[in-house]
């Protein structure tokens, strides 16, 4: 610092502070194999989810196929297709690109939420949409195209990669997998979608299948949904915590 400038901040009684050239990318934890490594870095761009979330999945994917559980891969809530890329690298790392894989979306963004959906902390999403101009916020704009491009790009087969355009109110059951469901993802945030989600999707996943939760720490409708569909099944699911919002569920 120049002799004039310390001047100047004893006289203003300022504290001057240097901001980091860069904001860093968050340490990978220590536990990820170099090919999970490679996924994550190959994703960034293309989803909102955690790392722990990613790899979550990463290994959900590779536990269905080592353990022979047969059935497709969905995911309700794909935004640019992040998750579902991690999916279909996954499957190719593990060897088997015989899985179809059904992404569900409006891709169109977001549907109007209620008034049960709010964060964890009780903010509407209604007030989050309202100031959210962007759209890779909690609008989540992204267009069918752009999610074609990008699964493309994983070299998954793309006659195995299934797009279904609508609000899942709208689209499920009717465009439902037909087969079992090996691995599902719910990513929709609001309660009705989610509630719609589990009622026509869960059923589906093959014994030994895998539920992966995004929204269930987050936002409190999606919780709502997830609780209620549980507490009317005779047997207790462990809803396996992956982070402060995402959870596992073995069927
Ligand atoms: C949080 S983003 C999904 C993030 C994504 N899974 C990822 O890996 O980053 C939520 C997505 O759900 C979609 N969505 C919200 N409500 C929906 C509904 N009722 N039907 C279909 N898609 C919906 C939005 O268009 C958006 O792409």
């Amino acid at each position: 610092m120049t002799s004039w400038l310390r001047r100047l901040v004893r006289t203003l009684g300022v504290d001057v502070v240097r901001f980091p050239p860069r904001v860093l990318p968050p340490a990978l934890p220590p536990d990820l194999t170099a090919a999970e490594r490679a996924i994550i870095a190959r994703v960034a761009p293309f989803t909102m989810t955690s790392i722990e979330r990613q790899v979550a999945l990463a290994r959900a994917v590779e536990h269905i196929v080592r353990a022979g559980i047969p059935g497709s891969i969905v995911e309700c809530g794909v935004w640019r297709g992040g998750s579902s890329m991690v999916a279909a690298l996954s499957l190719i790392e593990a060897g088997d690109a015989t899985r179809d894989l059904f992404l569900y979306d409006t891709f169109e963004g977001m549907t109007a939420p209620t008034a049960a959906d709010r964060t964890y902390d009780g903010t509407l999403a209604s007030d989050l949409m309202a100031r959210d101009a962007g759209a890779s916020g909690v609008r989540a704009i992204a267009s069918l195209a752009d999610v074609r491009a990008n699964m493309a790009s994983t070299g998954y087969p793309a006659s195995r990669v299934h797009c279904v355009a609508g609000p899942v109110e709208q689209t499920i059951p009717g465009q439902a997998p037909a087969g079992p469901i090996a691995l599902l993802r719910l990513d929709t945030d609001w309660y009705e979608s989610t509630a719609h989600e589990l009622a026509y999707l869960f059923p589906l996943i093959a014994p030994g299948g895998v539920l992966i939760l995004d929204d269930y720490g987050h936002w409190d409708g999606a919780r709502r949904a997830v609780d209620e569909y549980f507490a009317a099944w005779p047997t207790r699911h462990l809803l396996q915590r992956i982070d402060y919002t995402g959870r596992l569920v073995v069927k």
